[in-house]
């Protein structure tokens, strides 16, 4: 079996990491081998260099810094991590990739994307996800998600309602330009809805 990088992007509250945690359930009982990851983070290096970028008291971070730490964190993970795995046929699920970058420091904090592109594919190396999910959520919805879930916001999550909106523009945007690959959920459907859209999804590319 031909291994897949299967990435999942989205704003904060969008339910990605439920819908990773689901599709991963459901792969594996079909007899998939799957590998679940996430970004920044996925090896000993990476989760290091995560520590730094979300922590809140880091508050004075440049954003050349932490595009480059986003990128240094991708770097490691992409090597050591997804490309091996991919290559012994696995299926690599990730919490959030590339898109990330693009939606949060591009869209968001306004980085031009010609200067995102460069530096992430020297991260990358080139590599791109087979398929991309992205979970499209109001920023109200996931604000009030959030707020739910009342656990201490991290430095990325500490910006303002603008920001998130950019950033869920810039995810349309992506998903628009790139159909075949990026394929946009509506994440104000139930949890089961959403898992049977992106199950089938799946099966379709891995026919
Ligand atoms: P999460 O694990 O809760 O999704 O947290 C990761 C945070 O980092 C989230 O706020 C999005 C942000 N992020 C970026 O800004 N750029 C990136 O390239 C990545 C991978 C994540």
């Amino acid at each position: 079996m031909q291994g897949k990088f299967i990435t999942f992007e989205g704003i904060d509250g969008c339910g990605k990491s439920t819908q990773l945690a689901l599709t991963s359930k459901l792969l594996a009982e079909k007899g998939f081998d799957v590998v679940v990851t996430r970004e920044p983070g996925g090896t000993l290096i990476s989760e290091k260099i995560r520590e730094i970028l979300l922590s809140p008291d880091n508050s004075e971070m440049v954003n050349e810094c932490e595009i480059l730490l986003y990128c240094a964190a991708r770097a490691q993970h992409v090597r050591e991590k997804i490309i091996p795995e991919v290559a012994s046929g696995k299926i690599v699920l990730c919490d959030r990739f590339q898109e990330a970058t693009f939606g949060y420091q591009g869209y968001g904090r306004g980085i031009p994307l010609d200067v995102l592109k460069t530096v992430n594919t020297y991260a990358t190396g080139g590599l791109n996800p087979d398929l991309t999910f992205i979970f499209d959520l109001s920023v109200e919805t996931s604000a009030v998600r959030m707020a739910k879930i009342n656990k201490a916001k991290d430095r990325l999550e500490q910006n303002s309602a603008e920001f998130f909106q950019k950033i869920r523009d810039g995810f349309l945007n992506m998903a628009k330009s790139s159909p075949e690959r990026i394929k946009l959920i509506n994440a104000e459907q139930s949890i089961e809805q959403i898992s049977e859209e992106v199950i089938n999804l799946i099966q379709k590319h891995i026919k």
